[in-house]
């Protein structure tokens, strides 16, 4: 018997019951690149925090476990004194919807890293793995060296992108 995969029978795939219980979130404004700005210095280096990110809270009147955790980031950065080595950018949905809240860091010549299963709770640790991995020339944290959120909430890296020959 041949088993056919339901994105060729069902008319469209939109109509499709959510697989996990969540689905990326398409309900998020749309947001000009221009919008999404670093709000915070002006480093190469940059920890990317999805605000629209519900971590299994329901609800329209709440304010997204995202954003709190993206705010609560912002917040600890602007306590911290000296210079600052990395910068902190919201971003809508990171296509890491069932394992959010989520973050990902990106830098030239560096490696990136997805990261899920973040919470409030998790906003010292990832300064500091965010500040060890902007110490770094190609984003490879010794494995020692990263907070254990970064070990155990890895979603995915991606290599840096190649140079022009
Ligand atoms: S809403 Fe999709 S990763 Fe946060």
């Amino acid at each position: 018997m041949q088993v056919r995969s339901p994105l060729v029978w069902q008319p469209h795939f939109e109509r499709m019951p959510p697989l996990t219980g969540y689905v990326m979130d398409r309900s998020a404004p749309v947001v000009s690149i221009e919008d999404l700005k670093p709000d915070i210095g002006d480093a190469a280096v940059t920890l990317h925090v999805c605000v629209t990110c519900r971590a299994g809270e329901e609800g329209e009147d709440i304010v997204r476990p995202g954003r709190r955790l993206h705010d609560a980031l912002v917040e600890a950065l602007r306590r911290e004194d000296g210079p600052r080595d990395f910068r902190i950018v919201e971003v809508e949905c990171l296509s890491n919807c069932n394992r959010g809240c989520s973050a990902a860091l990106t830098g030239p010549g560096r490696w990136s890293y997805i990261y899920g299963d973040l919470n409030e709770s998790s906003v010292d640790d990832l300064l500091t793995g965010a500040a060890r991995y902007a110490a770094t020339a190609d984003g490879l944290v010794p494995w020692r060296e990263r907070p254990m959120i970064f070990r155990k909430g890895v979603i995915a890296r991606v290599p840096p992108s190649a140079t022009p020959v």
